[in-house]
Order: C-alpha cells, then sequence, then structure tokens
C-alpha cells in the first residue's frame, strides 16, 4: 500500500558491484553479516493485498503448485465472499448469519524470489481470515487454525525456492453454520502483508512499550524486544531504539549491546526515563513512536515501528473509571465488525468516519464485540482518542448452538477447538493489541454458557484465560461480560479484575455494598427504555440504565452503537436494527436522546412520534423489540393535521418550541425524570424549532421543515482528494430535496450511481437491512429520502468523477481528485 505506514522503506540500497561476491559469501556460509558482506536489505515489508485468485468451491489439489486456476477470478483484499451470496431464507447461518450461507473458497497467489531473497525470510501477515483457514507454500501446509477474527502470522521461509512461481494457497471454510450468533463475513476479510526480512529479525509483534510510571513531570518507559536469530552463527548485536514524540522528534536512543547465538531467541529491557510527558487522553490522543534497529557490525539487519501512548488507566471501587488520575464515565457503544452492504470487508476510512460520528456523539469509548477486530480500528481508535474494550470471545467451550442448529459431531468438534486453541487465540490478541493506549481493559469471553450451565467449568476456563492474559500483560485488569440471566450474581465474578455485566445495571449497584471492593461496569445496556412498550406510542425512558450508573460504575457500552449484520428478527431482514446509527452511519432520532446524555457542549433536537410507524412496530412483534428505539422520525411533513407528540432531547436547561415563529411554549430538563422534553402539537405545515437555553443565553437550536415535492439531489462528501492508494474511500450522501433544499422524507425512488475515472463505487447503501438486492450494485432505492455511497481510490492519481441519476429529476455530478501521498 503506498501510503500504509507500516511499509517501512528501505535505508540501503544495494551495492550492484559486490552483489555477486556477496552471493559467493551467503551461499557458502549462510548468513554472516562481517565484512565481507555488503550493505544488509534490512526488512522489506509489503502490502500483499492485490492479485489473488479466488474461488468459491474446493477444487482438490487446489494447494499444488501445477494446478490450474486461471479460470478463478482475479481479487483484491480485504475480500468478503459472503456478502456476495444472495441472503437465502433456507441457508443455515438463519437469523444469526443474516440468511447469508456459508462454504468453502480458495485464495492463490505468486512469490517470485531471487536468489538474494530466498535466502532471507519471509513471513505473511493475515489480519484475519474467517473461518479454518489452511495456509500452504508450494504445497506444504502450514496448519489448521479455527479461529477466524485473530491476527497471526505464518513463517513462509521452509518451503520456499528461488523462482517467480511460489505459490502461497489458502482454503478457508465456513460451512459449518451458524457458527457465530451474528453476520461473520467469510475469506481473506482483512488486510494482508508479506515481510521480507534477515534471519536475524524481530519476530511479529515483538516490541512492547509500557510505562511502569508517569507523572506530570516525566515518564518512565520499558521497551522489550524480542530477538531471533536463526542463522548458523554466534552474531555480536546491537539494538538501538529511538523514542520520538508526537511531533516526531528524538527524545531519547538507547543502545544495547548483547550476542545471539545460533538458534537463540532472546528479549532485550531497555528503559529511560523523559520529561515532560504528552499525555495520549481523550481529546488529545498525543501518540509516541518508537523506531527499533538491530545491527550486527555497522549493518543494519532489521528494523520496526511501534506507536504507543502515555496514559494511566485504573478501575477503582467507588469511583469507577479512571484515565490520566482523573475520574472518567465511560460513554460507551458496542459494535461489530461489519459495514453494512461492504460485509466484514470494511476499509479504515469508512471505520474512521463512523467512529467520528460517534465520538461527535459524545461516545469516548467503544467495546469491540465480540472477537478481536481489524487492527485499523485499533489504530484509529487511538487517533481519535476512543478508550477500548478490546473482546477475545463471545463464547468458549460450550457453543450456543443447540442440536436443531448442529449435529452431535459438530458441537464435539468445536469444544475440542476450544481446548486446542485458545492460548494461541490470547497469544496472538495481545500480543497484537497490547501497545494501543486506546486499550484499557482486556474481555476474555461474553454470555459464555459455562456461566449459565456449569459455573464450575465456567470458573475453571475463566481462571485459566484470566491467568494468561495477566502473563502476557501485567499492566491491564481482564473482565468477562456476565450473562444477565442464571444466578445472581454469577460465582464467576468473583474471578474478575472488573465485573462487567449486560442488562444488569440497577441489580449490579445494589451488589455494591455487599462486594464493596469490586470495580464494575455496564459492558451491555439497552439506548432506551428497558423492556419493549406495550404500546410503541408511549415512550418512558425514565429507567434507562444511564439514570442507574452511579460513581462506582465506571460506565456503560449501549447495544449497539451502529446496526449490524446478522442476529437477524426474522426474514426478510438481514440484521439487527438495534443500533444508534443506522450501517450507512445515519443517526436514528432516538440517538439524539444518547447525544444529549454524552455530549457536554450543549446540544438540542426535535423529533416526532410517527403514529403510523408505532402501529406497524405494534404489529411487528420480536423479542428484539426493546432495543430499538421508538417510533420517532425526525421530519416535519405529514399528510395529516392530526396532533403531533413532539419529544425534544437536549442537555440545555430549558427548551422553548415554536412553530412558525409562535411560541409553544418553555420546558425545563430539571423536570423530565426520564430527560425528554414532550410537546403536543396540532400539525401545521412550516418550521418546528426549538431552542435550548443556558441561564438565559441561547446555546443550541434545531429544527424540522415541512418538505414541498421532490425537485432536485444534493450530494454532500466528506473529503475531496482521495490518497491514490487503491483503499482510501469517500464517502457522498445523495440527498433528494426539495426546491428549498429540504429533505424529502417520503422519496424512496432508486437512484443509481456511475463513477469513472480513478475509483470505484466500493457500495452503495439505504441502511435497510431488509433490502435483499445484492451487496454491489450501482442502483438502489433510497429511503427516508437519503443514500450512501462509498467511492474508493485506485492506485493511479487523476479525477473520480461521480453521476447520479434518479427518474424525473436532473442527473447530477461530482469530482473527487485521488493523489498519490508518496
Ligand atoms: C446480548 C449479547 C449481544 C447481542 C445482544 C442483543 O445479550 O451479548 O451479543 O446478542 O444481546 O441481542
Amino acid at each position: 500500500m503506498v501510503c500504509n505506514k507500516r511499509s517501512i522503506q528501505l535505508r540501503h540500497s544495494i551495492n550492484r558491484s559486490c552483489l555477486l561476491l556477496f552471493l559467493l559469501v551467503w551461499v557458502g556460509c549462510g548468513p554472516h553479516y562481517s565484512k565481507t558482506r555488503p550493505e544488509i536489505l534490512g526488512r522489506q515489508d509489503q502490502s500483499w493485498d492485490q492479485g489473488w485468485r479466488f474461488v468459491l468451491d474446493d477444487p482438490n489439489g487446489a494447494e499444488t503448485v501445477d494446478f490450474n486456476d486461471s479460470d478463478w477470478n482475479l481479487v483484491s483484499l480485504p475480500h468478503d465472499w459472503m456478502i456476495q451470496q444472495i441472503p437465502d431464507i433456507n441457508a443455515s447461518s438463519g437469523t444469526a448469519g443474516g440468511y447469508y450461507p456459508g462454504g468453502v473458497a480458495w485464495y492463490r497467489k505468486r512469490l517470485s524470489l531471487d536468489r538474494e531473497q530466498r535466502q532471507r525470510k519471509a513471513t505473511l501477515f493475515l489480519d484475519g481470515a474467517y473461518r479454518q483457514a489452511t495456509v500452504y507454500v508450494n504445497g506444504h501446509s502450514l496448519g489448521t487454525r479455527d479461529f477466524g477474527y485473530v491476527s497471526r502470522a505464518y513463517d513462509l521461509s521452509r518451503y520456499l525456492h528461488v523462482g517467480p512461481d511460489n505459490l502461497i494457497a489458502i482454503r478457508v471454510d465456513s460451512s459449518v453454520q451458524p457458527m457465530d450468533r451474528w453476520y461473520s463475513g467469510s475469506g481473506l476479510f482483512r488486510h494482508v502483508h508479506l515481510s521480507l526480512h534477515e534471519p536475524l529479525y524481530i519476530p511479529p509483534y515483538g516490541v512492547t512499550v509500557t510505562t511502569p510510571w508517569i507523572t506530570d513531570q516525566q515518564a518512565q518507559i520499558k521497551i522489550r524486544t524480542q530477538l531471533h536469530n536463526d542463522t548458523p552463527d554466534l552474531l555480536p548485536c546491537r539494538l538501538v531504539t529511538q523514542v520520538l514524540s508526537p511531533a516526531g522528534k528524538t527524545i531519547a536512543e538507547l543502545a544495547s549491546e548483547f550476542s545471539l547465538s545460533p538458534g537463540q531467541q532472546d528479549s532485550i529491557e531497555q528503559q529511560t526515563t523523559f520529561d515532560k510527558p504528552q499525555r495520549w487522553d481523550l481529546d488529545y490522543p498525543e501518540l509516541y513512536h518508537v523506531e527499533s534497529q538491530v545491527y550486527v557490525n555497522k549493518y543494519l539487519i532489521d528494523e520496526s515501528e511501534t506507536n504507543f501512548g502515555i496514559r494511566t488507566v485504573a478501575f477503582k471501587p467507588q469511583t469507577g473509571f479512571w484515565l490520566n488520575e482523573r475520574p472518567v464515565k465511560l460513554k460507551g457503544v458496542c459494535l461489530h465488525h461489519d459495514g453494512g452492504v461492504l460485509g466484514a470487508a470494511v476499509p479504515r476510512a469508512v471505520w474512521k468516519r463512523r467512529l467520528e460520528i460517534l465520538k461527535d456523539m459524545g461516545v469516548n469509548a467503544v467495546r469491540l464485540a465480540h472477537n478481536p477486530h481489524a487492527p485499523e480500528v485499533l489504530e484509529l481508535c487511538d487517533e481519535l482518542g476512543l478508550l477500548v474494550y478490546d473482546e477475545l470471545y463471545d463464547k468458549w467451550r460450550m457453543p450456543w448452538q443447540t442440536e436443531e442448529h448442529w449435529s452431535p459431531e459438530e458441537t464435539q468438534q468445536y469444544r475440542q477447538s476450544f481446548v486446542e486453541r485458545w492460548q494461541r487465540d490470547i497469544d496472538d490478541f495481545i500480543a497484537r493489541d497490547r501497545n494501543h493506549p486506546s486499550v484499557m481493559l482486556w474481555s476474555v469471553g461474553n454470555e459464555t454458557m459455562e456461566q449459565l450451565k456449569d459455573p464450575n467449568e465456567g470458573i475453571a476456563i475463566l481462571k485459566a484465560l484470566v491467568g494468561r492474559v495477566h502473563e502476557l500483560d501485567p499492566s491491564r485488569e481482564v473482565t468477562c461480560a456476565m450473562h444477565p440471566h442464571g444466578e445472581f450474581p454469577s460465582q464467576l465474578i468473583h474471578h474478575l479484575d472488573v465485573v462487567s455485566y449486560n442488562y444488569q445495571t440497577a441489580a449490579m449497584v445494589e451488589l455494591q455494598s455487599k462486594y464493596p471492593t469490586y470495580r464494575w461496569i455496564a459492558s451491555e445496556t439497552k439506548a432506551v427504555q428497558n423492556e419493549a412498550p406495550a404500546d410503541w406510542t408511549t415512550v418512558d425512558f425514565s429507567r434507562n440504565s444511564w439514570f442507574a450508573i452511579n460513581d462506582g460504575i465506571a460506565g456503560q457500552f449501549i447495544w449497539s452503537g451502529i446496526d449490524y449484520l446478522g442476529e437477524s428478527p426474522g426474514w426478510p431482514s438481514r440484521g439487527f436494527p438495534g443500533g444508534l446509527l443506522e450501517t450507512t452511519g445515519f443517526k436514528k432520532p432516538h440517538a439524539y436522546f444518547t447525544e444529549s446524555l454524552y455530549r457536554d457542549d450543549p446540544m438540542v433536537h426535535v423529533t416526532v412520534m410517527d403514529s403510523q410507524l408505532a402501529q406497524k412496530r405494534s404489529q411487528a412483534e420480536s423479542w428484539q423489540d426493546s432495543w430499538y428505539g421508538p417510533a420517532l422520525v425526525d421530519h416535519w411533513t405529514f399528510s395529516d393535521d392530526q396532533i403531533k407528540e413532539v419529544y425534544v432531547f437536549t442537555n440545555a436547561e430549558v427548551v422553548e418550541l415554536t412553530l412558525n415563529g409562535e411560541s409553544l411554549g418553555q420546558r425545563r430538563l430539571s423536570e423530565s425524570p426520564d430527560r425528554i422534553l414532550r410537546w403536543q402539537v396540532p400539525y401545521q405545515p412550516g418550521t418546528l424549532k426549538a431552542i435550548a437555553y443556558q441561564e438565559d443565553k441561547i446555546v443550541a437550536e434545531h429544527q424540522l421543515q415541512t418538505a414541498g415535492s421532490v425537485h432536485h439531489l444534493e450530494l454532500m462528501r466528506d473529503q475531496k482528494v482521495l490518497k491514490a492508494n487503491g483503499q482510501d474511500v469517500a464517502h457522498i450522501e445523495i440527498t433528494a430535496v426539495d426546491e428549498d433544499g429540504i429533505r424529502v422524507p417520503g422519496f424512496a425512488q432508486p437512484m443509481e450511481v456511475k463513477v469513472t475515472g480513478v475509483g470505484r463505487l466500493l457500495g452503495l447503501d439505504n441502511g435497510d437491512l431488509c433490502d435483499l438486492s445484492p451487496s454491489d450494485i450501482d442502483t438502489r432505492s433510497a429511503r427516508h429520502g437519503q443514500i450512501l455511497a462509498m467511492i474508493q481510490s485506485e492506485t493511479q492519481s487523476g479525477s473520480i468523477k461521480i453521476q447520479v441519476t434518479t427518474d424525473g429529476l436532473p442527473q447530477i455530478e461530482l469530482t473527487l481528485k485521488s493523489q498519490s501521498c508518496d
């Protein structure tokens, strides 16, 4: 990837005149970092996303070098083949998987190596591979890993040869369904990187930075660098570690000399203190940087880059969560890993927009449910100042699937797989994520079956998992989200550093006096009421769990921040519509209620009860009802003249509502126990406006205006210039408006989006989980007058033209630039 920070540029060019001499020395004597050796190449990291051959099938011999894959599709990664299928009411993934079928698929790619490169080591990094991925090198298996969400590295070196045709083949198998309780995606759905490096090297995720103590004046940092010597020589090594400030200034250079015997693996610890540390915090997420270089004699052999942050985190009894020595209430949401029509292959820029929208609403923490997300999501949380509740598992050894889903053999296989893999999963999970300052807490599970069915086994597994996490990262605490059902409190809570309970906030408050030394967190809550209303027109938020959160509870995580695929209420829905945001990132009306609780700066938002929508909801009952927001809309365009229930969300003291300039009276927040300000307003077209006051001064305003008939389309983009790296994404919000630019909420016509130039339409999403049309179409119906187009750059610089058409309205277009960032 052209702009990938991870791709370390070669700092030393090859001295061609010495090449021949070098090859003789090299081939004859093995790696020999001596005077006779020309400059060493160091490490070459490259994105390995492009040029994979793919087939959704399981042909015999697909791992062999000579197998003919010329008729397979050419794809680039991240690639989720599952989202390209049409949901099927009979698919065995069922409601859990959003009716997307599982299956077996293969990916193949060639690696060309010259003689010199062959002497080096090759490491392949898969950021995720769903599921049961078997990696083959020139026909030799490097083993199968069942768990699809964890990032892992493979040493390819043993089976490689000189020549253009080394074959890397990867088989993924997601045919046993339903596997997860949500949409998993399938395939190589995250990035892949290849690294060529010397046999003296820093292994994957081999640098760990911790900050044993921090004061406002000084901070101590400890850097542990692992090194492997796979050469046949005893090597005198020098590790030079530079610490760079957030501004890129070198603030410390540490050098350690040591020798490594053939085959030796060792860890070198370096430490330093420096003055005036700049803290990583929510508003100023300052990131420091470590550059590690390994020398033998004067030759740079390997190098690695690591970001870290300087901050303290603590969970305390009675006072909750502390960041940098001050209490911070966690205003959280839970997130699953998919991106609506993009499935599980979600580019960084798409997550960036989603996380920015949430942060802007006052969200300061995300729970990455329930399995490891892509590394970019954690990088973004570091950069944006969002705290992370980082979770490894949903279920453990006991699957959630019953006999109705799985055969006894499948259940047995799953159990066995957990026993065999958990330690490796944990090791990879912690090694990848431990340098992220955003990660404040590890979670090893969610609502496990053992908790409900066999607590003794649950305790045994929990102790093993927590113990391993502590060994790997003594600097953070460990939790596991407790199931709200079953014995209360669960016996498992006595074996957790921090007790997480889902949907038991009020009950957790009662436990505080019984267990005064325990620390608590509401790992799942509902955004609105606690129970589904019998009548959807009655909105009462007074039992909202946020109101129960006292000083002793660290905070809450709303289920969920964004609608997601899978866990559907039933056909034809592909997903769970209980998010604050739609899959498009558009806010639902009740999201502003959360915003009024979470945001510190003044806000106000008007919404209106839609009685027709309420009636529809009452007719279609589902167990998920209590997660949905009330039947609110944020428009003022109705065809009747009935009295409308108006709900206003604010964090200001007083709000005045006006209709067409006439006051409908003021309401005080302090007089509304559920923090909703209500008016009953006889409908009249025009402008319904809420004016929020604090100490008699206007601090925020919001209005809804009646739309006339649709007149034209408007486009709003989040960026004008894309990086020409084949990954960057611009989001274009397309809105059907009347003559005055007011959104026409009933507009639901198909919109066609054509992209020409150096970009492509990555996805067109309307947020409708019941829209069963294919994921990659260029024409989709608008919803509530809107649709989102995601445009991805290619690797050439130039212009990208986007043209949008819909029947009866003038075509509209927009041009973006795509620029190389070299
Ligand atoms: C919780 C569970 C989540 C999700 C949510 C809504 O119990 O932990 O994964 O399933 O319910 O259905």
